[in-house]
């Protein structure tokens, strides 16, 4: 393992593409319980981040029910399994919607890259490395935490957990909390309320959830903010075009323009970012 990873290094930090200076910021979009609304709000905040001048990538994550595309109204001809077997470039898996955002179709377990033979598995790997020609890059997870979502938060410069304020959504974002402390993968975690009535039931729900997390775990969470309940949420989808751009004026989309501002005005945006070389050696750590 250590000699292919060794080989692996050799052989890309040949790549002319490796002396690019560009700094990406990757984001983790996960949740303990399903359906709290991750999916929702990687795409909206993506297109968020898009017209605030980011160039974005989405990548579907959710292995076996990818739904940004649906929920984008567009049609999925290629996905990442395509670039695993070979058969496609980066490029030609990336699927442009007609919101300025770029969608990256899981359909396919990433952690397969690690039995892949060496001259397969850098051809992957030397493609994934044009990732870094985006600013953003949102990976929307599965509910959970399996093997590929810890490799994707490993990945990432910042995770976000989304919740809503049901007691089991919250008991299932608290478990995925004692995951990411007990294993160390990330210290500091941000803390979306998903689907909430009033500003008083999201900071609730934070301070319950900051409460035991500060009695049992060694991990901190920041409250990034809250979003509504909106009925054009649901609308949205119905009509397969994101709330942003259908209903700029909702509850849901203004609660989202904020915790946009923040995250984007965050000092940490800026900080916590990586450049193409930090993005090569996570990859390496991750599969090497
Ligand atoms: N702010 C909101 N207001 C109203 N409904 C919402 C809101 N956010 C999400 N929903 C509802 O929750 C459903 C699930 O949302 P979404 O698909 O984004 O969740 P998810 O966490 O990605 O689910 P999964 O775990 O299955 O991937 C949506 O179809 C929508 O009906
Ligand atoms: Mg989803």
């Amino acid at each position: 393992m250590i000699d292919q990873a060794s080989n692996l290094r050799k052989m890309i930090d040949n790549d002319a593409r490796s002396k690019s200076n560009k700094d990406v910021k990757i984001y983790s979009v996960l949740s303990g319980k399903g359906g709290v609304g991750k999916t929702n709000f990687s795409v909206n905040f993506g297109i968020k981040l898009y017209q605030k001048g980011k160039k974005v990538l989405i990548i579907d994550a959710d292995v076996g029910m990818t739904n940004a595309n649906i929920i984008l109204g567009i049609p999925v001809r290629n996905n990442l399994f395509d670039l695993i077997k070979g058969d496609k470039t980066l490029s030609e898996v990336i699927i442009k919607s007609p919101y300025g955002i770029d969608l990256l179709s899981g359909g396919s377990d990433l952690m397969e890259l690690e039995y892949l033979e060496d001259e397969k598995q850098k051809w992957v790997l030397e493609n994934l490395l044009e990732l870094g020609n985006y600013d953003v890059i949102i990976i929307d997870n599965g509910a959970g935490m399996t093997k590929q979502t810890m490799a994707f938060l490993l990945l990432s410069n910042e995770t976000i957990l989304i919740t809503t304020p049901e007691p089991t959504a919250l008991t299932d974002a608290y478990r995925v909390l004692k995951v990411i402390s007990s294993n160390t993968i990330k210290d500091v975690v941000k803390v979306i309320i998903n689907q909430v009535d009033s500003k008083a039931t999201g900071d609730d729900t934070f301070n319950k959830l900051l409460m035991t997390v500060n009695s049992f775990l060694d991990i901190k969470i920041e409250n990034v903010g809250y979003l509504y309940t909106d009925l054009r949420v649901n609308k949205a989808i119905m009509e397969q075009c994101p709330f942003v751009i259908k209903y700029p004026n909702s509850l849901a989309a203004e609660s989202l323009d904020i915790i946009s501002s923040k995250l984007i005005d965050d000092d940490l945006f800026k900080k916590n970012i990586s450049n193409i070389k930090e993005l090569k050696n996570k990859i390496y750590r991750i599969f090497g």
